[in-house]
């Protein structure tokens, strides 16, 4: 399976996929990573491990559209058959939403539908919950609302800052990201409306 990968930051969870794949628990081969952030570590991950890496960014183009179809034309000429969001910090629009229905998955810093949208460990923070954690979801025209695929916990502690929150999910996600993607490469995810179902192996 051939995934194309979206990022614009730090590319941490592109890393844990690339070790994933290294490592041998993950099938699946990194076609291309794109970035709308010339300045943006991921990059630099990329060519360190020799995956073609490009910047596309979106004050190059006069639409969102014209851009978001440079992206999924570049997705195309990698034969991206799953794109992964990784850090992709720009909503995409219902058009690219369509264009790749179903193929599109994201990963969140909380337990969805709870704090969608940026600073996710910061609200969890100030709304004194007990329990975050992080979540793996199908993309849909919404945002942070589309169909969940892998959740997990992640406790709060006394004393959590944003930061110290932010670092315990970030480990988390570095194991469900690589899982979730897994199962999609297996076959194994059954989507129907908002329901995802984990089918067995061979089922
Ligand atoms: C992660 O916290 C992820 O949940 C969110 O953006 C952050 C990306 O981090 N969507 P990295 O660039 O993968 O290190």
């Amino acid at each position: 399976m051939v995934l194309g990968v979206l990022a614009s930051g730090r590319g941490s969870n592109l890393q844990a996929i690339l070790d994933a794949i290294d490592a041998g628990r993950l099938s699946a081969k990194i076609g291309v990573v794109i970035s709308d952030n010339p300045d943006a570590n991921v990059i630099k991950r990329s060519i360190e491990w020799d995956v073609p890496v490009v910047c596309i960014e979106r004050k190059q183009y006069e639409s969102k559209e014209a851009w978001e179809t440079a992206i999924a034309d570049e997705l195309n000429v990698h034969q991206a058959e799953l794109v992964v969001l990784a850090g992709f910090m720009r909503i995409l629009s219902p058009y690219f939403v369509n264009r790749l229905s179903g193929r599109v998955m994201n990963i969140h810093p909380s337990l969805l539908p709870a704090f969608p949208g940026r600073n996710a460990q910061e609200q969890a923070v100030n709304h004194a919950v007990k329990v975050s954690g992080c979540t793996v979801h199908f993309i849909d025209e919404g945002m942070d609302s589309g169909p969940i695929i892998l959740q997990e916990a992640v406790p709060l502690e006394e004393g959590d800052t944003p930061e110290t929150l932010a670092e315990r999910i970030l480990h988390v996600e570095h194991v469900l990201y690589p899982r979730a993607i897994g199962l999609y490469c297996e076959g194994r995810l059954k989507v129907e409306g908002r329901r995802v179902t984990i089918l067995e192996k061979g089922e």
